[in-house]
């Protein structure tokens, strides 16, 4: 099995992918209908958690075919024949030489497949998309084709049959049935509709608004001729989807203007017709939901004037090319090396980005968890991917963003549904995730070296409130429900700026230590089944990534007030507390709690609010001192080695206050998550980077599965940890070639200079991923590969982000440098093509870069040299051979299209 491109943005083609059972592909709108379609259209579709147009599936459902979008076609002396592959007769042909061929293509948020039938002599082609229409309206597209491809007429009948759940996911299970007598079904000119009359919750049940539909069009715009509006009367007793009663028996199904109750069925039946030899006919299915507040009525007249919109076939192939075009221009980083399918799987890994912007981290079939929402974590990283895509909106972005921090350094867990909008957790769970306070820095710190634009560091944002306070230990009996932003004692809302609002993230984690001082894990950190130390645990692989990130303050503090000419930081004035810079301090786990006690008192209910200047050097030194003070200590404390002298850093403490990882009785225990950040952050020396990567070829590595593994078997339910060590082993966060932390491997890796190795574990996931007979998915980078290679929660995963960014910034090396535009590549020469070059093309300040890589003498990386630098076709100075620098100024002066010609030599 292999699938094959057919351009240069993805687009791809493979035969009989039905012969999978997990393949899904994800077919969305903007703001609307958010799809999963597997080759024989089943999957589900939905608006959000309340609205779901088809019955919700997870991916053990997947092979049911219960939500099979289907299309028959009633052929006159044969049978029914199912254009889509879902049939007792398809099915029973499966695997036999009689399985009929079949073939899907699939683009950013389309799907075509292909079948054909020796018995029914017929072929079709059947394409989905879902276009815009508007923020109430959104709906799946499905043309259908039908040609004879025999010698004789063929006479049929076109029946669509697609049933509609209509309503909240929740309702799969809580009352299912009942939900269903709310449904208020009729027959329309071209379709079904159902509007149920209120939507079920017992908390108070809502009335409802939202009309769900299913219709259909013939290629020039007539009309259906029946319906089979509920499901009970399409499959009829002891008949099932596969093998419908209504069909078998020729029911006539029943006019336009009919209403019915019970559960929904979109069955529409059309005219016959008589097929020439080689003549098609084509058919348009509109599958969707209406919002908002109209009538039924009014629904039912905006659905049918939507409709007419897309009436003809001719009309749906416009408003497809234009869906096709909309979504390959949100993909506007392209790349070419000598490698085919490592561009196209890039391809993919960009566009999934956008894919988790708006599926969120659920409503795929392996992601049947959450509600559409994303974590923080998530939510930070995401934007990691859209400053290099769409940099504009990020500015605000990140600042919204800024105001789920809370005055204790803690954050908001859970995300509203508008930008900047954070939720009061009422379920009162307290849960901090320790390394929260990482990622916003991580973000901010890729945005000030894009955009050059340091002015957002003092930009003032609110503080997050609800009832937890003093780092999730405690509740404010004072606050009351919609305070959302933290107020001084005047009752005005505080506003601390970016920069204040770091300080605090990074300044609480620093103190709150456990007994080896190392930051404690509390709730879990990247790792979310590193859930069950929440007393004596501690993360010492986060702690590394606080380290680094104190650095990176100081040198941005620096680089401010030099800037700026301002020597002075405007803070709260409590701030001072953890600003102290004292050794003596950092060495007593007893004196830091007392330390941070005595800040977070002042920050219970409302705060003083008063600001102090505080030296700017001063801070940036204090900071620098903290941060060595923590890579010190891991090196003195956390290296553990095996009984053949392999080292790596320990990452973890228990609940027993025990040292995870080493040499053990069960065998050797080692986590990469460990090893990523002391070297990212720079903790682990060159000779111990060398030493880990040693230790992790020999401990970690699997290239039949992807490569690095997250873990070594455990052999033990670590009860005292999380609840990881539940899972099978290979599988998940237990480790699986868990893709996130691979790629930041490599990115750390690259970051060091460690080029060979870093590749090596970009390329193992690539590989994998590309090689459908193991790995089971569609193009794209999944979130984990398990013990079989196969890929699984495909997608959705902040692995895309990284991988995107780690292939742009650190092996094509284009990357901002406080606004200007530095080139230093670090690709590897099997990387570049047959004429030697390689080429990437991105936005870059607002103007569009094609960057080629000439390689003229085909040198490897480590030997070759930056010779040349041609900018739109004049040779330009270069500083030095290692990179080539634009200025911010050279490229705001820039043309809006450029290319850049680096001669290596
Ligand atoms: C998922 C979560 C992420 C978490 C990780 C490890 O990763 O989304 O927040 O840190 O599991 O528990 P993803 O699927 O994004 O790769």
């Amino acid at each position: 099995m292999e699938y094959k491109f057919l351009d240069e943005n993805g687009t791809f083609c493979m035969d009989r992918p039905e012969n999978n059972s997990d393949f899904y592909f994800p077919i969305a709108a903007e703001n609307g209908i958010k799809s999963a379609v597997t080759p024989n259209w089943g999957g589900d579709s939905k608006w959000d958690q309340n609205h779901f147009l088809l019955e919700p599936v997870s991916v053990e459902n997947l092979h049911n075919n219960r939500s099979s979008r289907n299309f028959w076609c009633q052929v006159k002396g044969i049978g029914n024949w199912s254009v889509t592959g879902v049939s007792a007769e398809a099915n029973a042909a499966k695997f036999t030489d009689c399985q009929e061929e079949s073939q899907m293509e699939a683009g950013y948020m389309w799907q075509t497949t292909r079948r054909s039938s020796k018995k029914y002599q017929l072929q079709s082609e059947v394409t989905m998309f879902a276009p815009e229409v508007d923020e109430d309206f959104s709906m799946e597209v499905m043309q259908v084709k039908v040609t004879n491809i025999g010698r004789i007429c063929a006479f049929l009948t076109p029946v669509a049959a697609v049933p509609i759940y209509g309503r909240s996911a929740d309702n799969i299970r809580d009352h299912r049935h009942v939900t269903s007598l709310l449904h208020r079904i009729s027959t329309m000119d071209c379709g079904v509709e159902v509007t149920p009359t209120m939507s079920f919750d017992e908390r108070g049940h809502q009335e409802n608004y939202t009309t769900y539909f299913v219709c259909g069009v013939t290629g020039e715009g007539g009309k259906p001729k029946r319906f089979y509006p509920t499901l009970r009367e399409f499959i009829g007793e002891g008949g099932n989807l596969e093998r419908p009663r209504a069909l078998i028996e020729k029911k006539e199904g029943h006019p336009a203007g009919a209403s019915f109750t019970g559960e929904a069925f979109g069955g529409i039946k059309f005219e016959e017709i008589c097929l020439e030899p080689g003549e098609t006919a084509s058919y348009t299915i509109f599958l969707g939901i209406c919002k908002g507040s109209g009538t039924r009525e009014e629904k039912k007249e905006k659905i049918a004037k939507i409709i007419e919109k897309y009436k003809t076939e001719k009309l749906v192939e416009e408003a497809f090319l234009k869906t096709k075009e909309k979504w390959k221009n949100q993909v506007n980083v392209h790349y070419h090396t000598g490698e085919e399918t490592f561009d196209q799987f890039l391809n993919w890994v960009s566009f999934q980005p956008i894919l988790r912007r708006i599926y969120g981290c659920s409503f795929l079939p392996h992601h049947d968890y959450g509600k559409g929402g994303r974590g923080w974590r998530d939510l930070w990283q995401d934007c990691l991917a859209l400053l290099i895509m769409s940099p504009t909106q990020v500015r605000k972005m990140l600042l919204d963003n800024f105001g789920g921090v809370r005055i204790d350094g803690t954050n908001a867990t859970i995300i509203g549904e508008k930008q900047g909008e954070f939720v009061a957790d009422r379920n009162n769970i307290t849960r901090v995730w320790m390394d929260h306070g990482v990622w916003p820095l991580l973000t901010t710190n890729l945005y000030l070296e894009q955009t050059g634009d340091f002015s957002i560091l003092e930009e003032k944002v609110p503080y997050f409130k609800d009832k937890q306070i003093v780092r999730g230990t405690k509740t404010d009996e004072e606050w009351k429900e919609g305070e959302t932003w933290q107020q001084t004692k005047n009752g005005e809302i505080y506003y601390g700026s970016v920069l204040e609002h770091l300080l605090i993230q990074h300044l609480t984690a620093f103190y709150e230590v456990g007994e080896h001082n190392e930051i404690l894990l509390r709730g879990a950190d990247w790792n979310d089944a590193l859930d069950m130390a929440s007393k004596r645990g501690e993360s010492v692989a986060y702690t590394n990534a606080y380290a680094g990130n104190l650095k990176s303050l100081a040198s941005i503090i620096r680089y401010e007030a030099k800037r700026t000419g301002k020597k002075q930081l405007l803070l709260w004035e409590e701030i001072e507390r953890l600003l102290e810079d004292n050794k003596e301090l950092y060495e007593s786990v007893s004196d830091k709690k007392k330390c941070l006690d005595s800040y977070l008192e002042q920050g219970c209910h409302f705060i003083s609010g008063k600001r102090k200047e505080f030296d700017a050097e001063d801070v940036a030194t204090g900071l620098e001192h903290k941060a060595d003070w923590m890579m010190e200590h891991i090196r003195k404390t956390e290296w553990v080695t095996d009984a053949k002298g392999n080292g790596w850093f320990n990452g973890y403490y228990d609940d027993h206050g025990r040292m995870v990882e080493g040499k053990m009785e069960q065998g050797v225990r080692m986590m990469l998550t460990s090893q990523v950040f002391s070297i990212m952050a720079g903790t682990a020396t060159d000779e111990q980077v060398r030493a880990i990567t040693k230790s992790a070829d020999t401990y970690l590595f699997e290239k039949e599965i992807g490569g690095y593994r997250l873990n070594t078997d455990f052999k033990e339910v670590k009860m005292d940890l999380g609840r990881m060590f539940g899972f099978a082993y290979g599988e998940k966060e237990n480790g699986a070639v868990f893709s996130h932390m691979a790629v930041m491997y490599a990115n750390a890796l690259y970051q060091r200079g460690f080029v060979e190795e870093g590749y090596k574990a970009l390329k193992a996931l690539e590989e994998q991923a590309m090689n459908p007979s193991v790995s089971h998915i569609y193009p794209g980078i999944p979130e984990y590969f398990n013990s079989d290679g196969k890929g699984l929660y495909h997608y959705l995963t902040g692995a895309a982000s990284w991988y995107m960014l780690t292939v742009i910034t650190q092996m094509f090396g284009v990357r901002g440098e406080k606004g200007a535009l530095k080139i230093a590549p670090k690709l590897k020469k099997e990387q570049f093509d047959a004429k030697n070059e390689a080429k990437i093309t991105l936005p870059f300040g607002g103007k569009n870069w094609e960057i080629c890589l000439k390689n003229q003498f085909g040198a490897e990386y480590g030997t070759y040299q930056i010779k040349k630098a041609v900018w739109n076709q004049t040779e330009c100075q270069l500083d030095g051979a290692e990179s080539f620098l634009l200025t911010k100024e050279e490229i705001e002066q820039a043309p809006q299209n450029n290319v850049i010609e680096i001669w290596l030599s």
